[in-house]
């Protein structure tokens, strides 16, 4: 790592040695050291240069003595951990890729349902096509923001956006996805909507967790999807279920659903169901899965409602 022979290091001090690595982090401990009158061992990790080149270290010093206890020199040791650390970086940055690439996904399927949406009543020469053309530009141009956000946030920050908390009727929300999935053929959505007081929620991210679970029905190739919200005065909480009659999920995968790439599908990421926790999670919410009867699969999401 240094490139020293045996000539250019013996009868040297360890300071002109150490000199050639170039770190604050070292120089300290090493200060430390010299301080420290009792000094026995110590270890830690440092950001140096060897030779103008960036290098992260694991550095363990051990103070050697003599059998009567005298002082006769240092040991130090060094590891190498740029090769780990820079792969430990390179997978943190693919595990954010793939997540924008999943948070970037989902609102182009309202984009393109509203698009479709629209392309169909014009072909129709539908009576309601103006309400239509409305309703649907301004959802275009809302989920366009919320894209334009979260690569703000993203390129800001590097982390995904924040949760933005807005007293929210649950009853609103349910409506605008409705209204998104109005034409979708192969799959009709059944609605129990049940009055529940108002709730704290992200609106966008909360839209985007149903839109998920609705999706991931429509992929088990359920014919009927039920929405319902409910509120349980005893726990204080709303719920909004989402079930479906498709395909069901296997005992033995229900405890996987919600970790990150757990997926069962072909061209599936796995991230959908990760992503829908950390949403209802930071809405101090839960979300949990049940057997649809007679058939298929009921997510059930409880949030707490907003304290008077
Ligand atoms: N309603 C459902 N019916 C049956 N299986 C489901 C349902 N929802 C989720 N699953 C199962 O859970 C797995 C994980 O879902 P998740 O949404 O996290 O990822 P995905 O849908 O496979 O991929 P992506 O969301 O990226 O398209 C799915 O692959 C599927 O096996
Ligand atoms: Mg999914």
């Amino acid at each position: 790592m240094l490139n020293l022979s045996r000539d250019n290091i013996i009868g040297k001090s360890h300071r002109e040695i150490l000199g050639k690595i170039k770190s604050d982090d070292l120089n300290s401990m090493l200060k430390k050291l010299e301080e420290e009158k009792d000094f026995k061992f110590t270890e830690g990790e440092i950001h140096a240069y060897i030779d103008s080149k960036p290098v992260n270290l694991r550095v363990y010093i051990t103070v050697l003595k003599n059998s009567k206890g005298n002082f006769i020199g240092i040991l130090v040791v060094f590891d190498d951990l740029t090769e780990i650390i820079n792969a430990q970086r390179a997978i943190a940055w693919q595990e954010v890729a793939k997540r924008i690439a999943h948070e970037i996904k989902n609102p182009l399927t309202p984009i393109q349902l509203s698009t479709e949406r629209l392309l169909k009543k014009w072909d129709e020469k539908a009576d309601d096509f103006g309400e239509v053309l409305k309703r649907s530009t301004k959802t275009i141009v809302n989920e366009v923001n919320s894209l334009r956000n979260l690569v703000n946030e993203f390129s800001r920050f590097g982390k995904m956006p924040r949760i933005n908390l807005q007293t929210t009727n649950i009853k609103l929300i349910i409506e605008e996805i409705l209204n998104l999935y109005n034409d979708v053929k192969e799959t009709t959505i059944i609605t129990s909507l049940q009055d529940t007081p108002e709730i704290e929620a992200d609106q966008e991210q909360l839209k985007r967790a149903i839109i998920n679970l609705i999706d991931n029905a429509i992929q088990a190739k359920t014919e009927r999807i039920w929405l319902n919200t409910s509120y349980d005065p005893f726990l204080e909480v709303a719920r909004i279920e989402v079930a479906d009659e498709g395909i069901g999920i296997k005992e033995e995968e229900k405890d996987k659903l919600f970790l990150p790439y757990f997926s069962t599908k072909k061209d599936g990421t796995g991230l959908g169901l990760a992503i829908v926790s950390t949403i209802i999670s930071k809405h101090r919410g839960y979300i949990r899965v049940k057997n649809n009867e007679p058939k298929g699969t009921r997510f059930i999401i409880e949030l707490p409602v907003r304290q008077k």
